[in-house]
């Protein structure tokens, strides 16, 4: 039993795609495929226990050790910093954090530049590395009324298909990083997981047929 990886899912689309790579790749919980409420599901055949974590807490789960194992988007990871080994890029969840604003919308320059986000951090390094001074507008969601409603000028957002700027009438200026699922690990656990840690990722990186 105590040799059994504990793995933290991101709850949502992401991660059910993520959930069938492990399955595929060996680490099937066929209970997880049932529709319930249930949060953690077993396979001691596999050993594997999975629980679905809000996305934005599945490396609070890992760096502290309740999870061995887990899977971030490389935006929480940069925001948050936690202090987790980060194993492999899961090559799915592709997006982007880019600067976007009013269709038409020019930066003048002249005063300091009101940016919503819910990246603060990033958002800070990203204008500190091109010198342009900012007031951060933190907020937890629907970032992209900020600036129809003059609360900022511009905002730092994910963005994937582009469709919900679009729908907002606002516009990509400015691409800050490509994002994509991450396979982290506890760095504590991982030294006495090493081996069933080290299957799995030799296991989710071996190329399959779609
Ligand atoms: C993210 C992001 C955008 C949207 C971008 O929000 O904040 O609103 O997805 O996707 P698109 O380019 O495909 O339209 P999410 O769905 O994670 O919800 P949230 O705003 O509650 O975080």
């Amino acid at each position: 039993m105590k040799d059994m990886l504990n793995i933290a899912l991101p709850k949502g689309r992401l991660g059910e795609t993520v959930y069938r790579m492990f399955a595929e790749a060996g680490f099937s919980c066929p209970a997880i495929e049932e529709k319930s409420r249930k949060l953690i599901f077993e396979n001691k055949e596999a050993g594997v226990r999975y629980f679905w974590a809000k996305p934005s807490d599945v490396a609070i789960y890992v760096e502290r050790g309740a999870a061995d194992i887990g899977v971030a988007g490389k935006d929480i990871l940069l925001e948050y910093e936690p202090d987790v080994y980060e194993l492999l890029d899961l090559g799915v969840g592709q997006c982007r954090m880019a600067v976007a604003a009013p269709r038409g919308y020019r930066d003048d320059g002249q005063h300091t530049l009101r940016v919503a986000t819910k990246f603060p951090n990033i958002t800070q390094r990203y204008y500190t590395s091109v010198g342009r001074d900012i007031d951060i507008i933190e907020l937890n969601g629907s970032i992209e009324i900020a600036p129809i409603l003059g609360l900022s000028d511009v905002i730092v957002d994910i963005v994937e298909t582009g469709s919900t700027l679009r729908a907002n009438h606002l516009e990509v200026i400015e691409t800050i990083l490509p994002i994509s699922a991450r396979l982290i690990a506890n760095k504590a656990n991982f030294n006495f997981k090493t081996e069933q840690t080290e299957r799995l990722v030799r296991e989710l990186s071996r190329p399959r047929e779609a």
